[in-house]
């Protein structure tokens, strides 16, 4: 019966409230003003360490608002160093008996984290788009759905490492610092936490300072899962907490996903100490359209490459290349398109736009609109009208651009497309990779030879082929050049999660 010790607590059901994640015991539950029966925020937030909720040793806080309203959601924590140190040493202290554990047993864990994430999928989804913005189709049927299935691979991969890797010595790497952006924030989460836990690390996690809700309720659920304490902590700030987790001699790896400008830093920061990196920075897309591409989906396509995620995704198609034959009548269809998208409440079901995170990346985006015109761009905006609160930006093409254009070469990060026009796949080739960044790019022809010419050609991680912004979580993820190095998901992200040995 020795093995019985070792079996888990059965799942538990969603708990009513309160979550017990507001921190501040014995007062009574209040929930946040926000907060309804489908999105359960407590007022404030403590650091998830050691299994539990505790507040920053300095008792600082800062508000997460809701981009859509302005509102203040809720205030949570700020860690400063020695936050940060004692979570790493939970982690730490946690590793070795995570580590030992027998890997099967492991990935039950994230089978039942998967579990519990399709469970409470509406509360996730819902949090997801208050806090963030992005509407709630996407948090419904991409985001959280996604985050699941992430678990579910790795829970899959835990007990089958020799398979990965074969006659490899396999060890974890250690105690993983993990930082993450506020674009896909659940999602990020689990792209980190999920192959880390399985190949045997335990994690200190930062989600960005504008959307730590649905990592602080990924808290609670890990805590529901019966993971044990020190496994995974998650801990919230801005970029000094980010910073000392990276500064932090107690940590074996770095993984962070964020601007190519933090992750340069992050480069420096670990060059010399031995600490492993992977990086997931920015991107500027090209989307080539051939004029033998299907034009309606491929309009569909380019649709959904720029205005997902109102444009805050690294691998966005926002350099379009259009083949001359083509481009008048791609650019008219684009144009009707746009009008037709629906602009607005995050929360609404019909919503394809919704708000733009925060006011700093609308003043990012503004300038550089700005600087599209000032340098002779050809500007076109659809007419929605704008909610009178909150942070938003009408969908936008831009055409007639040059290469040389900032629109072109700088990372925009919002729903804003850029259009040039090519005659050859010689000239889209190096139209394509004239750029620092190689994360994504996307081709659309009818002919197969010529996807696999043109995509053979392009110096980026990740290609689409008559389809755009298609994820999987066996297919690996990442860039060339400045947009980073590593690779998340299949082999290739577990690869980063272990140490191999003859
Ligand atoms: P950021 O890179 O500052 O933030 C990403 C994460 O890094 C957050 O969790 C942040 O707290 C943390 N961080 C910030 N400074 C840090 C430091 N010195 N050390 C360790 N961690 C640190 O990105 P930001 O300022 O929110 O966005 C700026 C631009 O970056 C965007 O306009 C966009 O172009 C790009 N970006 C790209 C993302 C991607 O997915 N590749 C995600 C977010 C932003
Ligand atoms: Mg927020």
């Amino acid at each position: 019966m020795a093995a019985k010790k070792k079996t888990r607590p059965p799942e538990k059901t969603v708990p009513a409230a309160p979550p017990g994640n507001d921190f501040r015991l014995g007062e009574p539950y209040a929930p946040a003003p926000e907060a309804t029966d489908h999105a359960r925020i407590a007022p404030a937030y403590g650091l998830f360490i050691n299994g539990a909720f505790v507040s920053a040793a300095s008792g600082k806080r800062f508000p997460t608002v809701n981009p859509a309203t302005e509102a203040t959601l809720s205030e949570v924590s700020e860690a400063g160093p020695g936050d940060v140190d004692k979570a790493i040493a939970a982690a730490r202290k946690a590793f070795g008996p995570w580590n030992r554990l027998k890997a099967s047993e492991r990935g039950k864990y994230l089978f039942r984290i998967a579990r519990l994430l399709q469970e409470r999928a509406r509360e996730f989804a819902v949090i997801e788009s208050m806090d963030g913005g992005k509407p709630i189709r996407e948090s419904r049927d991409f985001d959280v759905p996604q985050a699941a299935a992430h678990f579910f691979y790795h829970g899959g991969w835990a007990d089958k490492l020799a398979y990965a890797f074969p006659g490899r010595k396999i060890a974890p790497v250690g105690v993983a610092g993990q930082i993450i952006p506020w674009n896909f924030p659940l999602l990020m989460a689990a792209w980190k936490i999920a192959p880390a836990l399985a190949c045997g690390n335990t994690v200190v996690l930062k989600p960005a300072e504008s959307t730590p809700l649905t990592a602080l309720k990924l808290a609670e659920l890990l805590a529901d899962a019966g993971l044990p304490p020190g496994v995974v902590n998650i801990i919230t700030g801005a970029g000094d907490t980010g910073a000392a987790l990276v500064n932090h001699p107690g940590i074996d790896k770095i993984a962070f996903t964020g601007s190519t400008e933090v992750g340069k830093q992050i480069q420096r920061a670990v060059a010399a100490t031995g600490k492993r990196h992977t990086l997931e920075l920015g991107g500027k897309a090209a989307h080539i359209i051939f004029d033998d591409a299907p034009v309606d989906q491929a309009v569909e396509g380019i649709i959904n490459g720029i205005f997902f995620n109102q444009g805050h995704v690294c691998c966005a198609g926002s350099r379009l290349l259009v083949q001359e034959g083509v481009a008048e009548t791609i650019v008219a269809k684009l144009r009707r398109r746009m009008e037709n998208l629906v602009l607005g409440d995050p929360l609404d079901k019909n919503t394809d736009i919704g708000a733009i995170h925060s006011r700093a990346q609308l003043e990012r985006i503004e300038a550089l609109v700005r600087a599209g015109v000032e340098e002779g761009a050809c500007i076109h905006q659809s007419g929605q009208t704008l909610p009178a609160k909150g942070y938003w930006f009408r969908p936008t093409i831009f055409t007639e651009t040059a290469q040389s254009h900032r629109i072109n070469r700088e990372e925009i990060f919002g729903p804003v497309l850029s259009v040039m026009t090519f005659r050859t796949p010689d000239e889209a080739i190096e139209k394509a990779n004239n750029t620092p960044y190689g994360l994504s790019g996307g081709v659309w022809t009818d002919k197969g030879a010529k996807i696999f010419g043109v995509t053979g050609a392009l110096r980026a991680g990740v290609l689409w082929a008559n389809t755009f912004n298609k994820f999987d979580p066996a297919s690996p993820f990442g860039g060339y050049k400045e947009s980073g190095l590593g690779r998340e998901g299949g082999l290739h992200g577990l690869a980063a999660y272990v140490n191999l040995s003859r």
